[in-house]
């Protein structure tokens, strides 16, 4: 498989200007990481701290042996991920997220992956599993080549927001699963271990299988919403993003009631259990220690803002005396939120969110996820396999235990974040932590939908799990 060999004559010195000051670093772009591509959007690139490429060179401690493999991704919207570099400056791109790793002595690899609107020849060659399929492709390769690229293979993290961010999980959830094979085998993914040492997951949109059900758990009762309908412009140009709201129909606030119940029963079958290992659970009226967790870490993410003199009182529900926060009446706090989403939030019935379209094929543009949404289904829908559903899921794949885990994590969901509910990162923390990894979450305060807000204490993080 010499064709998959990374050759070191590739690299070449790149200056980019940074904060107004000149920052280089070497790069090898434009690398294809299978054998076998089936869209142009499948390549990667490298780059690395000048001083790895100098003799005995070091930076923050590392080596061109032991500095980390930082793998960001740029998925959003389960949209195509192009390859990523320190010079773009057009839509998307997180330049700023891999010169800060670079400044920190990380290698940096990032991979183009395939979304749902990938074509090659007009054909569609995008839609579930492609995005994941893509991510162990080039974790395949830089495993691969472990011994010629600069870096630690054995300490890759990966990182990525919202979609990006259910992409950086399921790396870290489906290490090595065997169900991926027949897909990776058809694109000439290296032949080696695609499992990963950390994941960065900033508001992963994941488990669309229940997140209906998780978001009406939260909102069932808030019966307007208020979001942005997003207009793609000219490829390379972020989209733009016009303000709309509605109202929940009879019917739509009937569903709401029915998943909220379809909630209850799903995650009490979790038998999730808190920090302290306490069983997460709900009762009947959708209350219980589960909402409870949530508010606690709702309180948590208050008091640190109110220690920095922060006004908490922005939202409704957080109750303060005497310097400190405490209590979090999590309905009052939800409702000032405001609702995103109409119902349901996902699966719609009329097949049109993005999440239908991920499930789509070569001959169908968009299907159902979930039995719910196909039984009310209004634009003669069909339903996703339970299994292809399943290959898009963190939280599948560790219920499935066949993987290899992760074993560090660190997510983030923005304390105002109304994209998925909050249920949805905790379940994922708690499944994690019951299976012994270790987990660092929280919900930061008046954060929306958002990622790589905190890059300095995403670093810090990076450098204690990798020593
Ligand atoms: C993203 C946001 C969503 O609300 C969603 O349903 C899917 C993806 C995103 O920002 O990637």
């Amino acid at each position: 498989m010499a064709i998959l060999d990374f050759h070191s004559r590739w690299f070449q010195l790149e200056t980019v200007s940074f904060n107004g000051q000149p920052f280089q670093y070497y790069a090898a772009n434009d690398i294809s990481y299978v054998t076998h591509p089936v869209a142009a959007i499948q390549r990667l690139n490298v780059f690395v701290p000048t001083a790895y490429m100098q003799a005995n060179g070091t930076v923050n401690g590392y080596t061109a042996a032991t500095a980390p493999i930082f793998m960001p991704n740029t998925v959003g919207g389960y949209m195509p991920g192009p390859a990523d570099s320190p010079q773009k400056s057009d839509w998307p791109s997180n330049a700023r997220t891999i010169i800060g790793a670079l400044k920190r002595g990380y290698v940096v690899v990032s991979a183009g992956l395939r979304g749902r609107t990938t074509t090659t020849d007009g054909q569609e060659a995008g839609h579930a599993p492609a995005f994941i399929v893509d991510l162990k492709a080039a974790i395949r390769y830089v495993r691969y080549n472990a011994a010629i690229l600069p870096g630690n293979a054995a300490r890759i993290i990966t990182n990525g927001t919202s979609a990006g961010g259910a992409t950086a999980a399921l790396a870290g959830a489906a290490g090595n699963v065997q169900d991926y094979e027949p897909f990776l085998k058809a694109i000439g993914a290296a032949d080696v271990p695609d499992d990963v040492y950390a994941v960065s997951a900033y508001c992963p949109i994941h488990n669309l299988a229940h997140a209906d059900m998780a978001y009406e758990w939260q909102f069932n009762g808030i019966n307007d919403w208020h979001r942005f309908r997003i207009t793609p412009l000219a490829v390379g140009q972020r989209p733009k993003m016009t303000p709309i709201t509605g109202n929940l129909s009879t019917a739509q606030q009937a569903a709401s009631t029915a998943l909220k119940s379809q909630f209850i029963a799903y995650l009490n079958d979790l038998h999730l259990t808190g920090p302290a290992g306490k069983p997460l659970t709900l009762d009947a009226t959708g209350k219980g220690a589960f909402a409870d967790e949530i508010a606690r870490l709702i309180q948590q993410s208050a008091q640190r803002a109110y220690d920095q003199g922060v006004d908490v009182h922005k939202y409704a529900g957080i109750q303060t005396m005497a310097g400190s926060v405490t209590a979090v009446d999590l309905p009052s706090y939800v409702r000032s939120l405001t609702r995103m989403k109409a119902v349901p939030a996902f699966d719609t019935f009329d097949l049109s969110s993005p999440e239908n379209n991920l499930f789509g094929d070569e001959t169908v543009p968009a299907k159902h996820f979930t039995a719910f949404s196909q039984a009310h289904d209004t634009a003669n829908g069909t339903q996703a396999a339970d299994h292809l559903v399943a290959l898009t899921d963190p939280v599948s794949q560790l219920q499935a235990a066949q993987a290899t885990v992760a074993p560090y994590w660190r997510i983030r969901h923005g304390a105002a974040d109304r994209d998925t509910s909050f249920a949805i990162p905790l379940i994922l923390a708690s499944l994690l932590r019951q299976q012994g990894r270790s987990v660092d979450f929280a919900l930061p305060w008046d954060t929306p939908h958002s990622g790589d807000y905190d890059l300095n204490d995403l670093f810090d993080w990076i450098d204690r799990v990798v020593a």
